[in-house]
């Protein structure tokens, strides 16, 4: 059991997590609904020798996860300037294949599957893909620390799945070139070069072809999808979830759906360029 007789400080800076704190060089959090899955991760990053991640050390006294604090920045809103840094850009894609190959291979203990959110009826179609590593994919900006200027580590594994390599790449670009109506990002990722930005994403990840390709369609599904997804989660799960949708995150997917209608091609062109 872990105890502790250091102060609590609140963690601020993450859209859904209350309760987050962080206790001398610990981190404690309310588990969620993944949590057995995503420790077990965790250490098997660990057993692997990836080191871009939090250590899993357990739950405290009062039921929270216990994770190591990782010292470095992270951009909280509004973004600092170095948020829009090519070569960080490309630090982020780096960390992202690294962390990606290093769950090949991860098999939870038994008992311990990855239990799959519910979902409500009348969603639109998925992709169809492979599950090739587990994903994080919720690479905001807020969800990854940066040290002497790149990448170091990815926090927040809550929203991880079994995943193919192009949603994970998908949900990077999203955040990072970024993939949406510039009226809707942050100041700091506005008015960028979003394809040349997806194409330094994907040279820096090692993006297969055949993934350049299907990029575009995959974020036009995904998008779809995901209106209707964070729409079921904030009529059942409420909190933060509630609040992105009472703030009009609804508005802001439909005008990413037509953003990348118009500037699919260009993405892909980018993206195929020799
Ligand atoms: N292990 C950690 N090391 C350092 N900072 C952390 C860690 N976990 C969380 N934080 C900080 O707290 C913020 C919110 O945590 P996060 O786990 O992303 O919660 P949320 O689910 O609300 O997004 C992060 O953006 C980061 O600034
Ligand atoms: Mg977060």
């Amino acid at each position: 059991m872990i105890e502790s007789s250091e102060p609590e400080i609140p963690l601020l800076g993450g859209d859904v997590t209350e309760g987050l704190v962080r206790v001398g060089e610990t981190v404690r959090r309310p588990m969620g609904r993944n949590a057995a899955y995503v420790h077990a991760l965790l250490e098997h990053l660990e057993a692997v020798g990836f080191d871009g991640a939090p250590r899993y050390l357990g739950v405290d006294a009062a039921g929270r996860e216990t994770l190591t604090y990782v010292h470095g920045d992270v951009a909280v809103r509004p973004y600092p300037d170095w948020i829009a840094d090519e070569a960080r850009l490309a630090s982020v894609g780096r960390l992202l294949r690294r962390y990606d190959d290093a769950t090949v291979g991860f098999t939870p203990p038994p008992g311990v599957g990855y239990e799959r959110p519910t979902h409500p009826a009348g969603l639109p179609p998925e992709p169809e893909l492979e599950t090739e590593v587990i994903g994080h994919v919720d690479i905001t900006p807020e969800n990854l620390v940066f040290r002497d200027g790149a990448a170091y580590a990815l926090i927040d594994f809550d929203l991880l799945r079994p995943a193919a390599r192009v949603d994970e790449l998908y949900n990077a670009m999203l955040y990072w070139a970024p993939l949406n109506e510039p009226d809707d990002v942050d100041p700091g990722l506005r008015g960028l070069d979003a394809p040349r930005r997806c194409r330094i994403l994907a040279d820096a990840y090692g993006m297969t072809e055949a993934d350049r390709l299907r990029l575009v369609e995959v974020a036009v599904l995904r998008t779809r999808r995901t209106w209707h997804l964070m729409r079921h989660r904030a009529e059942v799960d409420g909190g933060g979830w509630r609040r992105m949708w009472d703030e009009g995150v609804g508005e802001i997917i439909t005008r990413r759906e037509q953003w990348l209608e118009r500037h699919g091609p260009a993405i892909e062109a980018a993206l195929t360029a020799a």
